[in-house]
């Protein structure tokens, strides 16, 4: 792995699992809970907003309440660390929690959001937001009762797509971590950096829906499974 030099690195649900967020679609996760019709989505918005509202109200204060674990803090040490020579490194994450940049990570997309953003649908502004939306306060910019959760709903195309495809197109590694690979697009990027020639990597609890695009999997926990291949890759490259 020594000739790697540009690193992408998607990260899932199951990244922060062990920091106590729960999931998505494991059992006893999220969508278990909760229809995603109801809840993820721009017409069950529509529908039924104080639902909405208030799952991602809980949601917000949740995230508030936990902490970076281990395999976030080992990949903010590869952000810092992963410099010089030609070494680039994008993290591109699903998650909607601010666990990466707590831990330190720099070099970071939300591909899927935020929630510790508000989205002003009137005049199209977006606000950092740590209070609840449920009461519908003014937009800060714009004094319209229009916030809603900054965060991608099903049926809404993800932030910086093209950058994230640039990425992807010219990494010369792709490591997957913590992600089913259940949603689109995030689920057809390993496909996309095979296709231009980067050698992929999954660590993830169990094999995902798309283990088989993968060249090396490593299954097992992130907290142990992250620092570990960090370290390996630091120790290789002499940066460590
Ligand atoms: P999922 O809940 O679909 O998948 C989480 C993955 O993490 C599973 O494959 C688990 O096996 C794995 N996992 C669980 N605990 C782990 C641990 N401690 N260490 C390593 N892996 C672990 O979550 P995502 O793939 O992130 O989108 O879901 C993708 C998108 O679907 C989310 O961003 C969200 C959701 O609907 C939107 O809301 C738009």
């Amino acid at each position: 792995m020594s000739d790697i030099r540009r690193i992408l690195i998607l990260t899932g649900a199951g990244i922060s699992a062990e920091s106590g967020i729960d999931t998505f679609r494991s059992a006893g996760g999220l969508w278990e809970k909760h229809r995603v019709e109801d809840v993820a989505t721009p017409e069950g918005f529509a529908r039924d907003p104080d639902l909405v509202l208030r799952f991602y109200d809980m949601r917000r204060e949740r995230i508030q309440e936990v902490e970076p674990n281990p395999a976030h803090s080992a990949l903010a040490r590869l952000d810092a660390l992963w410099r010089g020579e030609g070494r680039e490194l994008l993290i591109v994450t699903q998650n909607v929690d601010d666990l990466h940049e707590r831990a330190g990570a720099r070099r970071l997309i939300h591909m899927h959001g935020e929630h510790l953003a508000a989205w002003c649908t009137a005049c199209d502004r977006r606000h950092a937001w740590r209070d609840t939306l449920i009461e519908r306060p003014p937009c800060p910019a714009c004094g319209v009762p229009a916030l809603r959760p900054d965060v991608v709903w099903f049926g809404e195309m993800p932030y910086r797509m093209g950058d994230i495809y640039q990425a992807v197109g010219t990494c010369d590694l792709f490591v997957s971590i913590g992600t089913s690979g259940a949603v689109y697009p995030a689920a057809g990027l390993v496909r996309d950096a095979r296709a231009a020639g980067a050698a992929t990597l999954e660590l993830n609890l169990e094999p995902s829906q798309g283990t088989r695009w993968f060249d090396d999997a490593r299954h097992g926990p992130a907290s142990e499974l992250v620092p570990e291949w960090v370290e390996e890759l630091l120790s290789e490259s002499r940066l460590g």
